[in-house]
């Protein structure tokens, strides 16, 4: 316990001080107009909704979710406040300074898992939400392996919205057919199909690592995929050794797939690196499913037919899970209208409004599958049947002071290719966990 809230104050003092190094924090996509008037004296009865989802490829679902809000309760106000940034980049430091400065938003995005438990409930910031779940029928609507997820010392902290799976490879149909290239589901054909492509003038794996988490993200599921789900969790228990044999060979693999990936990775974002695959300059790319909200609404591309996907090669039959909740932190003014937030959000309706648009499955067990196409029916069967196991890069399976070391140690790492380095580097930030 002291040394996971060791960890918490690192993260703490970590994320202050890239606040303090200035990322824009008001990027909730309003004019400025609508930032005035949202800060008016309407204060104690408007719910502040913080999350990194802006711009293309992450708000249209939480957009929804807002409307079908304010249709429902028309007198409560509601302020985006939405700092851009993939997987939280940019947010989670301005969130940490709200909530050091007493200043918590009515409700914020936050991973299930360590992120919430040994993040946020550890700091005793979090109001626990059994009555809320009792109150609303709630208990027996998410799997109970998502109810873990959100639960410390045997209550519960906040509600999930969606689940995202990180283990899957998008590709464009068109390149994979005129390149007769056939879905690789082990490393040595994922390197055969790479050679074909790359002879044909094609970028093989498309990468934006601008962020960092994208990097982690791979390396995360080649880690699944050598370890298998057991010791995959064990490793980020702490139970085996960074120096593990298997690490090194996952991290050589990791090294041989850098060399299929586009040169300007490290000046883009997700979304600039998904467009490569949408365009046909590069085949493939492995980003959690928000990318095929992006594919879907964004880019105009039709599922199955403009692009495919496929699960992360040796990684089939595992689910790496991503899910996005929000709660109740403690001393907001309004707790009453944020748990009607959490109550829109939690509902059939709520899901069925973001997850279509958002590229995720719902949380909720009892959801309208035909709002969803064959991705999302695919990927509700294959969370039924498959084994689940946490994301890293996405805050669930280890302390945020645990991933800020590993993404530093990652992006070193896809630069100067240093396997030694890097085992030292995560060896050393094993100390977090
Ligand atoms: C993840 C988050 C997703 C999506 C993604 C890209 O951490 O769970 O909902 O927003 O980041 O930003």
């Amino acid at each position: 316990m002291v040394k996971k809230m060791y960890g918490f104050i690192l993260f703490s003092v970590f994320a202050l001080v890239l606040a303090a190094c200035g990322s824009d924090a008001d990027s909730s996509g309003k004019s400025k107009d609508e930032s005035a008037s949202d800060s008016g004296d309407s204060a104690n009865d408007e719910v502040e909704i913080f999350s990194w989802w802006t711009g293309a490829g992450e708000e249209d679902g939480l957009l929804a979710l807002i409307d079908l809000f304010e249709e429902k309760h028309p007198d409560i106000k509601i302020k985006n406040a939405a700092v851009a940034g993939g997987a939280g980049t940019n947010a989670k430091a301005v969130l940490a300074t709200r909530m050091q400065g007493d200043d918590p938003p009515s409700t914020f995005q936050v991973h299930g898992g360590a992120e919430l438990n040994e993040g946020w409930v550890a700091a005793d910031k979090m109001e626990p939400l059994d009555d809320f779940y009792k109150e609303n029928d709630l208990m027996d609507k998410f799997p109970d392996d998502l109810i873990d997820l959100v639960s410390k010392d045997g209550k519960i902290y906040s509600v999930p919205v969606d689940i995202h799976r990180g283990n899957v490879l998008f590709y464009n149909m068109k390149v994979f057919e005129e390149n007769d290239i056939d879905v690789p589901k082990t490393f040595d054909e994922f390197i055969a199909a790479a050679d074909k492509l790359q002879d044909a003038g094609i970028t093989p794996l498309a990468l934006g690592d601008k962020e960092g988490w994208p990097a982690t993200q791979v390396l995360e599921n080649i880690l699944l995929g050598v370890l298998g789900p057991d010791d995959y969790n064990k490793l980020f228990a702490g139970e085996i050794e960074f120096d593990d044999k298997r690490v090194k060979k996952a991290i050589d693999q990791f090294d041989k797939m850098l060399d299929y990936v586009n040169d300007d990775h490290a000046s883009r974002n997700w979304q600039d690196s998904a467009q490569l695959v949408a365009n046909g300059e590069a085949a493939m790319i492995n980003m959690g499913d928000w990318a095929k909200g992006y594919f879907n609404n964004d880019l105009d591309m039709e599922t199955n037919k403009d692009f495919g996907y496929f699960a992360f090669p040796e990684t089939d039959g595992n689910f790496v899970v991503i899910t996005d909740t929000f709660g109740l932190p403690q001393g907001v003014d309004n707790p009453d209208n944020v748990k009607e937030f959490l109550k829109v959000l939690s509902s059939v309706e709520g899901q069925d409004a973001f997850n279509p648009l958002k590229g995720s499955i719902p949380a909720r067990v009892d959801a309208d599958k035909s709002k969803y196409d064959e991705y999302g029916n695919d990927a509700m069967d294959d969370f039924n049947d498959s084994r689940l196991v946490p994301s890293l890069a996405h805050g669930s399976a280890a302390s945020e002071g645990f991933l800020t070391k590993v993404n530093q140690a990652v992006n070193i790492f896809v630069t100067q290719r240093d396997a030694d380095n890097l085992i030292q580097a995560l060896k050393s930030a094993a100390a977090e966990l």
